[in-house]
């Protein structure tokens, strides 16, 4: 499709695999509906046409002298620039620091980020676990509440940021959460943070694909600090994560990870470390991932975000709709069709009878359709919204840590890309509905340890689709 402009409308054409067919437990195939785009979405065909297009010209970046070095070493540095466009950091406060995931940008971020003893950092219940363990390992860290359907609770953090005035080094926040798809309102928090003398990092992990990002001027009060986000969750899997942060805290103190690409002077006892952002890349950097990020990027930019934002927001509205009507759901958080401005494509449920790993593998088996089940790395908020007792926790607890899973608490989440249409609700709908009136083909099987349900007998050939 490379040549005919992309738009909102016509953007499924340009979703590598849309088409693709997969087998059902009755031997035919049919087109696989993938609704897990807040775990990993699809490639575009611009992103790897222009890899493809780049790979004569790659070569190793940094201080090769051959034409081909020097021409990757541009293009690496070309990417940063797309980044901090895409996020509107347009000043020299921020720098682009990359590595493989948002996890391993924040987990640098806490090891990097140098705090008095009698400092803290906030994060929430309503973290993925990305922006919640390193926090905890790293520093000492506070919780901020979350609601009953699971909104970040505002006054809890108004009221934690006065009893720690002064203390708090940083507020870590996502952006959007990847359970309920709630959208924090991160520059009135910003603004919050900044007024008791605290940093704000946003975990963009989930907003990024979705909504346009606005860093704002470092005199704005309600500007962001540091905001991390990962490629293969914006049509780019290739194994990049961005940092986009204020520069001064990578200038003081030792890099994470020491090696080669840090150093400006080594000799036998000492070292003086390169400016940031090179200085947090040790090693060769993955150029090709910082490529497809940038393309990526400017592929979104061009549909417009608003316009995705739009369809997004459109498709959510009717899927909440539709589900609602169904007997026995139970959506966690926000179920109001009309209130998706401020939340994802992203619909957490459970349908009354059915445990989500079975159903997740009824839908994948007899639907082709790719959902999420589990806990979603999320899971002290998944609990609360849950309403798991402390009984029922510890019960559970148990069994995992005896390698039995066949009873963990969790749900089947749906999550859209801006791929995704009306139709391909309306088939999950359906399998649903179908599901719930007991046409179920075949006999699944539960993987005590894994949790995880197949088909009876069932082998799947997966060398027919693809082999190395
Ligand atoms: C909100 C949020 N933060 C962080 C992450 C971690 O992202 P990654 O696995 O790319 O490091 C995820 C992944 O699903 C997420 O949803």
């Amino acid at each position: 499709m490379s040549g005919s402009s992309i738009t909102i409308e016509n953007v499924k054409q340009f979703i590598v695999g849309y088409d693709s067919k997969v087998p059902l437990i009755t031997g035919e195939e049919k087109r696989y509906i993938n609704f897990d785009n807040a775990a990993s979405t699809p490639v575009l065909e611009p992103v790897l046409e222009t890899i493809n297009r780049f790979m004569p010209w790659y070569s190793s970046i940094h201080r090769g002298t051959g034409f081909k070095s020097q021409l990757s070493t541009n293009i690496y540095n070309k990417t940063r620039e797309i980044v901090l466009n895409y996020c509107r950091a347009n000043d020299d406060a921020h720098i682009v620091i990359y590595g493989k995931n948002t996890t391993e940008m924040i987990n640098k971020l806490a090891r990097r980020l140098l705090i008095e003893d009698d400092q803290v950092v906030f994060s929430t219940w309503m973290e993925h676990h990305s922006n919640d363990l390193p926090w905890r390992y790293n520093q000492r860290v506070v919780h901020i509440e979350v609601d009953e359907q699971g909104r970040l609770d505002l006054n809890d953090l108004r009221n934690k940021l006065d009893e720690f005035k002064g203390k708090v080094r940083l507020v870590a926040v996502t952006g959007a959460s990847n359970v309920t798809g709630y959208i924090n309102p991160v520059h009135e928090i910003a603004k919050m943070a900044h007024e008791h003398g605290a940093e704000i990092l946003v975990d963009a992990a989930q907003l990024a694909p979705h909504r346009a990002l606005d860093l704002k001027p470092q005199d704005d009060p309600g500007h962001i600090d540091y905001l991390a986000l990962s490629a293969h969750k914006i049509y780019a899997p290739f194994g990049q994560g961005a940092l986009v942060a204020n520069k001064d805290v990578f200038t003081r103190g030792n890099p994470d990870q020491v090696g080669g690409g840090v150093v400006d002077v080594v000799d036998k006892d000492y070292v003086f470390w390169s400016e940031p952002p090179e200085r947090e890349e040790a090693g060769t950097p993955n150029l090709i991932g910082a490529l497809a990020l940038a393309k990526a990027l400017q592929v979104v930019d061009e549909i417009g975000m608003d316009k995705i934002a739009e369809h997004e927001m459109k498709l959510t509205s009717y899927a909440l709709k539709k589900l609602k009507k169904l007997p026995g759901m139970t959506i966690y958080g926000s179920d109001d069709e009309n209130d998706v401005e401020n939340r994802l494509g992203v619909i957490t449920f459970n349908l009354e009878g059915f445990y989500h790993a079975y159903l997740a593998s009824i839908l994948n088996y007899e639907y082709a359709v790719g959902v999420r089940n589990g806990c979603f790395c999320a899971h002290p908020y998944l609990k609360k919204l849950l309403k798991i007792t402390p009984e029922e926790n510890e019960a559970y607890e148990k069994r995992v840590l005896n390698h039995d899973r066949s009873q963990i608490p969790g749900a089947i989440r749906m999550s859209f890309g801006m791929y995704n249409n009306e139709e391909e609700v309306d088939i999950f709908v359906e399998a649903l509905q179908r599901i719930q009136r007991g046409e179920i083909k075949g006999r699944y099987v539960q993987n005590i340890q894994t949790g995880e349900y197949h088909p009876e007998n069932l082998e799947s050939d997966y060398d027919k689709y693809f082999r190395l």
